[in-house]
């Protein structure tokens, strides 16, 4: 694959990619074996160890942003399957669950250069820590690949497979990915908590907008929230 670029220790592949966007090739990729500042989802951290996978993907102009974190998730689905004897799934909008447990998150970050909008694409694979690891680090609903199926595989491979999915699905209009999205999702027709910065509220997810929105119902009807306003928990927990 062209493009890879190999760290031994990184922040975080996001921001190595982003200080770099303009001198870059569109489809650039960089990993790193340890990865000391990774940055997740609302302010959470992602320092990765030699037991993860980070890396980056920049794509340059890539066509409808809007979900494109939705798709990318589907990616990594069809990537992880294609190396471990497993089937993966989606917690809405696009946290990887195999058996119950998140091993893989995503980070999508705009950049903006001149009127070009690019995209990196950030990503954070479990690969073998250990039950114990997750104990210690008191993340009870993260798990590791070598946890939940038994299997490690190359750091190389699995790299180079989540970079050539991400490319085709993000190259691909999100209506040609919402049934396969859809089916992958395990929220819906549950009920749901959606955490936002104005609090909590509950509901039943009911559908996918065609803009990759969570289409949700309570006693006032039914109404759309988008994942960067809303996170999404189970009633009883995680899922
Ligand atoms: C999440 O909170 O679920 C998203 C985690 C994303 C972590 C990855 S690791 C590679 C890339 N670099 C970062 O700093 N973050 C992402």
């Amino acid at each position: 694959m062209e493009n890879v670029i190999f760290l031994d220790e990184v922040d975080s592949t996001n921001n190595y990619l982003k200080s770099r966007c303009a001198e870059l090739p569109d489809g650039s990729v960089v990993t790193a074996r340890t990865q000391t500042a990774g940055r997740g989802r609302r302010g959470h951290g992602w320092t990765a160890s030699e037991d993860m996978l980070p890396l980056s993907i920049l794509l340059k102009r890539p066509p409808e942003c809007e979900n494109l974190t939705a798709r990318v998730g589907l990616a990594v689905c069809e990537a992880i399957e294609s190396v471990c004897k497993t089937t993966a799934a989606i917690k809405w909008a696009n946290d990887i669950i195999i058996r119950s447990r998140k091993v893989c998150g995503i980070l999508c970050e705009s950049v903006f250069f001149g009127d070009c909008v690019n995209v990196i694409v950030g990503i954070g694979v479990n690969v073998s820590q250990s039950a114990e690891f997750f104990a210690a680090a008191d993340l009870p609903n993260a798990g590791s690949l070598l946890m939940l199926t038994g299997e490690v595989p190359e750091r190389g491979h699995l790299l180079k497979r989540i970079a050539e999915h991400v490319k085709i699905r993000a190259a691909t209009p999100f209506s040609e990915c919402y049934d396969e999205y859809k089916r992958r999702l395990i929220n819906l027709n549950k009920q749901v908590r959606l955490i936002s910065a104005n609090g909590e509220r509950t509901a039943v997810a009911v559908d996918i907008a065609p803009n990759g929105f969570l289409v949700c119902r309570d006693e006032n009807g039914e109404f759309e929230v988008s994942s960067g306003e809303v996170s999404v928990r189970g009633v009883d927990g995680y899922l």
